[in-house]
């Protein structure tokens, strides 16, 4: 299968959360860590995130230029099955080419944004993978939220994750960085390996990638 690189980021609690309770956007990283992953949109051909990030943060998803000067945009990439984006968002706006994922039996909408369909009920990713590759795209870093990055796990779609660890507890119902139905069983557990480790301003990064 033709499909980009995939790398996934995200920041989260000492417990493991990436938003509050209710899923409220919290700050985890700090700035040193905000360069980092400016520096690395600045690499990649697009960036992925799940329907519910864009309606709760509202996010750019752009190259900041305090971080990386003069940085080409990456393309902005939504997974939003039924075609639910409300129009007014921030990842619609013309700073860079934005792609609506969505699948076949969506309707209709005019949005500032090219349309791809893929699957029946939720979007296929892997034929998602397939027509970003056929769009030239070749490396691919998934942003959340915490479906999102379950589904891109569970499919083994993905070649390295970084975790930026923040010094902060939430604790209770918050969103951990992995959701979905999680494992019962100890072979659905997926197992990682550690590529590298280091302090990062207040917190700690750590690169994994997935046992093959
Ligand atoms: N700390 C961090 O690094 C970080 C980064 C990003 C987000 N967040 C937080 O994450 C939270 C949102 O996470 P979330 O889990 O609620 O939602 P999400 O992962 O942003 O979006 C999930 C939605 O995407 C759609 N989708 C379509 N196809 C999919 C597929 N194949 N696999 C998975 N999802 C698919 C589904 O909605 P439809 O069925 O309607 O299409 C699904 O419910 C927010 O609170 C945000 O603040 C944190």
């Amino acid at each position: 299968m033709n499909r980009p690189k995939i790398i996934i980021n995200a920041a989260m609690s000492v417990d493991g959360k990436i938003a509050l309770v209710g899923g409220k956007r919290i700050k985890i990283s700090d700035e040193m860590d905000f360069k980092r992953v400016h520096e690395l949109r600045a690499r990649v051909d697009a960036i992925l995130v799940g329907i519910n990030t864009v309606i709760n943060d509202n996010p750019k998803l752009t190259v900041k230029e305090k971080y990386v000067p003069n940085a080409k945009n990456p393309v902005r990439i939504v997974l939003d099955s039924k075609l639910r984006i409300p129009e007014n968002v921030r990842i619609l706006n013309n700073a860079a080419k934005t792609i609506i994922a969505t699948t076949k039996t969506a309707g209709h909408r005019e949005l500032n944004a090219e349309i791809i369909r893929c699957g029946e009920k939720r979007v296929d990713l892997k034929c998602l993978m397939e027509e970003l590759f056929k769009r030239g795209i070749r490396s691919l870093m998934v942003e959340g939220g915490s479906t999102v990055i379950s589904s891109f796990l569970r499919e083994r779609l993905v070649d390295e994750l970084y975790v930026f660890i923040g010094p902060v507890i939430i604790g209770g119902t918050a969103p951990s960085l992995v959701g979905g139905n999680g494992a019962r069983e100890e072979k659905d557990v997926l197992r990682m390996n550690v590529l590298s480790c280091e302090r990062l301003g207040y917190g700690i990064l750590i690169q994994y990638e997935v046992k093959k």
